[in-house]
Order: structure tokens, then sequence, then C-alpha cells
């Protein structure tokens, strides 16, 4: 059957009908295979930028989040986690490319024993193998992450801009981000470029480089 053209707003309204039972990743992956977005519906969220990815909020409410992700060429976000979050993704315009990553071992394993998080970070030598890649573009599956699939990076692949949308559950503000040069972790916060269409271009903070035998805290806002 061919997917149902639906617009970001029946979207977020058909996710707000999903709330009064628990999100899993399987009941969300249905939904979200059998539907294709109107992309003139998401015109109001595609801002682009020259510097970085862009995050771009739709909707956020305390069971998920949902949001429009711009990337220009060349553009890709570090390795991260996703804090034990469930994640989809649709690729709407262009490609891009999954890369898959698993946790190895850290030299501050502690540091995930933390409530409320999956680790404050701070580790300065982190081991992390590479897993599959997987390849996405429009009408293609949804990406998912999710409780054992929770680190990985994605890149545009190609020469063409890509526009892809997101949804989340829980909201997270900050998750944790991998520089496998350095070998070192740290907690990246999150920010949105704009808000319900509004470019609002919230500055990132970078990160801080380590300080030996300091350890590094989480930024929670
Ligand atoms: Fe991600």
């Amino acid at each position: 059957m061919p997917p149902k053209v639906v617009s970001v707003g029946d979207v977020v309204e058909t996710l707000r009908g999903f709330e009064s039972e628990p999100f899993t990743r399987d009941r969300i992956l249905d939904f979200l295979s059998g539907v294709e977005v109107e992309r003139a519906s998401l015109e109001p969220y595609a801002h682009f930028s020259p510097d970085r990815y862009t995050r771009n909020l739709v909707h956020v409410d305390d069971v998920f989040e949902l949001m429009v992700l711009c990337w220009q060429p060349g553009q890709r976000t570090p390795i991260h986690s996703h804090n034990g979050q469930l994640g989809w993704m649709v690729t709407v315009r262009g490609a891009l490319a999954v890369v898959e990553y698993k946790y190895v071992g850290c030299n501050a394993p502690q540091n995930q024993q933390v409530s409320g998080l999956d680790c404050l970070a701070g580790a300065t030598e982190i081991h992390l193998d590479r897993g599959p890649v997987h390849e996405c573009a429009p009408g293609g599956p949804v990406a998912t992450v999710d409780k054992t699939h929770t680190i990985h990076q994605v890149v545009v692949q190609g020469r063409e801009p890509a526009v892809s949308l997101h949804l989340y559950s829980r909201p997270i503000e900050s998750c944790v981000a991998y520089d496998l040069k350095e070998r070192r972790c740290w907690r990246r916060q999150l920010s949105f470029h704009s808000r319900y269409g509004q470019v609002v271009a919230e500055v990132e903070t970078p990160p801080a480089a380590p300080v030996p035998g300091r350890r590094e805290l989480p930024v929670i806002r």
C-alpha cells in the first residue's frame, strides 16, 4: 500500500493521540513507515546555516520532541549518544548516512552510575567500535535509535542539501559527544536554530578542554 501523504501537523496530532500508552520503538515505527510527510508542510522549519547543521523545533511536550534537521553538504553531527532515548529519523530530501558505534570501554566508567542521565561523561581515554553504516534517503526505511543502538554519527552524503525529520522520546537537553581523535567525551548541550518556525539561533557552547584530574559535570538546565 502506498504511504499516506500527511502534513507535519497531522504527524504531531497523531503522536499526541499515542501518548496515552507507552511509546515503543515498533509502535511509532509502524506509524511513520506508513506515511509520507508533505514537504511543503516542513517549509516553516527549513532553515539552513553555512556553519553547522540546524535543529528546528516543531513540537515538544513531556513525552516526545519533533524537529526538522537541515544539512548542507559536508555537515555532520559529532559522534553522540542519546541518553537512553528512543528516536526515529525520516529523510525527506537529500541523502544521509547513519554510522553506528558501540561503547567498548573508557577510563571513567564510574560516571555512568548516575541517576537521570546515561553518563556524566568526562573520560579522557574512550574506546568505541565502529559498526554498520545505514544509508538514508527519501522513501527509504525509517532509521531508529534505541536503548541498545544509542551511539552514532549522522553524515550528509553527496553534494545536495538534506532535510530530515527527527522524533525523540523522551525529550533531552544534553547528550554525550565523543572525539575519537582525542579519545575523550563530554556532555553536549543541545540547542535549536529555530523554535516553532521562528529563528532563535541559540549558540552552542563549544566543549571546554579537559582539565587533568577534574571531573566534568553535566550541563543540566
Ligand atoms: Fe542522533
